[in-house]
């Protein structure tokens, strides 16, 4: 199980055979390599550590194969989502943007990347009448999506973008409505409503397998230190918002919304930052919400980005429960329904999530289907952030109505 001292990609990856990172946190070396607010632009960082590039460049396998632009060479990109691109029908790699030239050629060398489909932060607008680029994959860090989802759109492109979909409901409504006036398609990559686990819980909760759903609880934790570029945004409010919800804690928030299948009528939240602890001067330690949904049942979500590993989800129904432990990782899921004895579910290969994602965003340019996790859902998830922080700095409950905005 994930114990404390578990880096950030353990707190993920549990069946991957993670090594522990040496979370000696040294007062200093966390000042130094906190960014400074005032660098909310796109800036190339160093190769993350143990990358493994591939041995061949990957091909693309079918002729209708939509082409993605990746923008940021980071630690998602070049370790989970651009080597997964292989096990996906209809998607692959077209172009790189990167604002660090020499991986940038490392890594487009590596995938087969022409050089004239590798563009730095400042040649982007260049890839609009690139045929080869339909798609574009926003995966920088989180203050960035909404600028460079406007830019893509600009480009005429279709957006896949990380969650956070931005920082805040304001960004989240000008960049659906960016898609709007491109007429593209614009997709969240919340990679949970594509594990089969998680969706099988969805399954398992809409035909009443714990009964009647009473109480949710969720947690998202692990204990940061900015010693990597990776790390190092995420201690910038500019960059990462309030810290831990909009990075772990939105995977309970949305498991909390998909299990139950209704929307909080109301939330009332707390937040604690450690005094004098420089990797919390800029954004919370930890946020904790408990909300109240109209059918009466309550999820108490909790979040940290300074206690021990874990990533569970716990529905406890009228008649059982259903335990999900880990819930959201890239691989290692585990899950039980406690009613009736007692199952445990092997619901499938938790790493389809990655490629069924790509696959359906092709699905959804291609064919029109309808995105199971469009702009809307990223508007109302930052909505709710911001309830959650409403409540916490009021210190009181807020009441909201159904689309999550906060009642006057
Ligand atoms: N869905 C998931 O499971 C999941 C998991 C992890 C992360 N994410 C999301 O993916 C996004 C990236 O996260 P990450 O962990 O990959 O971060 P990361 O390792 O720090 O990579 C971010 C990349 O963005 C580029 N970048 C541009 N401007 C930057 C700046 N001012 N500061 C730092 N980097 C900058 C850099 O690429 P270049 O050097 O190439 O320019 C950098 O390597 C975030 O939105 C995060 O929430 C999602």
């Amino acid at each position: 199980m994930i114990g404390d001292g578990v880096s950030r990609r353990g707190f993920l990856e549990v069946g991957g055979g993670v090594t522990a990172a040496s979370l000696a946190l040294t007062t200093g070396s966390a000042a130094a390599l906190v960014q400074s607010g005032a660098a909310v632009r796109a800036l190339g960082q160093e190769m993350p550590n143990d990358v493994e590039l591939p041995a061949a460049p990957p091909r693309k396998k079918r002729a209708d194969s939509v082409g993605f632009a990746i923008v940021g060479l980071g630690d998602y990109a070049l370790k989970q989502m651009m080597p997964r691109f292989v096990q996906a029908e209809r998607a692959h790699v077209a172009a790189l943007v990167s604002g660090n030239p020499e991986k940038l050629n490392r890594v487009g060398d590596a995938y087969g990347i022409p050089r004239n489909a590798r563009y730095s932060y400042e040649t982007f607008a260049n890839i609009a009448p690139d045929k080869q680029v339909e798609a574009v994959y926003i995966v920088l860090p989180s203050g960035l999506h909404a600028e460079w989802t406007t830019r893509a759109f600009a480009a005429g492109k279709h957006v896949l973008c990380e969650k956070p979909m931005a920082l805040s409901s304001a960004e989240c409504e000008r960049m659906i409505a960016a898609g709007r006036r491109a007429n593209r398609k614009l997709m969240i990559a919340y990679r949970s409503h594509f594990e089969p686990h998680n969706l099988q819980a969805m399954e398992l909760m809409a035909r009443g397998a714990a009964g009647q759903l009473r109480l949710l609880r969720t947690e998202q934790s692990y204990r940061m230190s900015p010693t990597s570029p990776s790390e190092n945004w995420r201690v910038n409010r500019a960059l990462t918002g309030g810290g831990a919800l909009e990075d772990l804690g939105i995977y309970g928030l949305q498991a909390a919304l998909y299990l139950t299948r209704e929307m909080p009528e109301s939330i009332s939240a707390t937040t604690f930052r450690p005094a004098g602890d420089p990797r919390f001067s800029e954004i919370f330690a930890q946020v904790s919400s408990q909300w109240r949904f109209p059918s009466g049942a309550v999820a108490q979500l909790a979040t940290s980005y300074d206690s021990s590993g874990a990533n569970f989800v716990h529905a406890r129904g009228t008649t059982g429960a259903l335990i999900m432990d880990p819930a959201t990782n890239y691989s290692g899921q585990k899950m039980t329904l406690e009613a009736g004895g007692g199952r445990e579910f092997q619901s499938g290969d938790p790493t389809v999530q990655f490629a069924r994602q790509l696959d359906h965003f092709v699905d959804a340019i291609r064919e029109g289907v309808r995105i199971r996790t469009p702009g809307e859902m990223g508007l109302r998830d930052l909505r709710l952030i911001e309830a959650i922080y409403a409540s916490a700095a009021a210190g009181r409950t807020v009441r909201l109505n159904p689309d999550a905005t906060i009642r006057s």
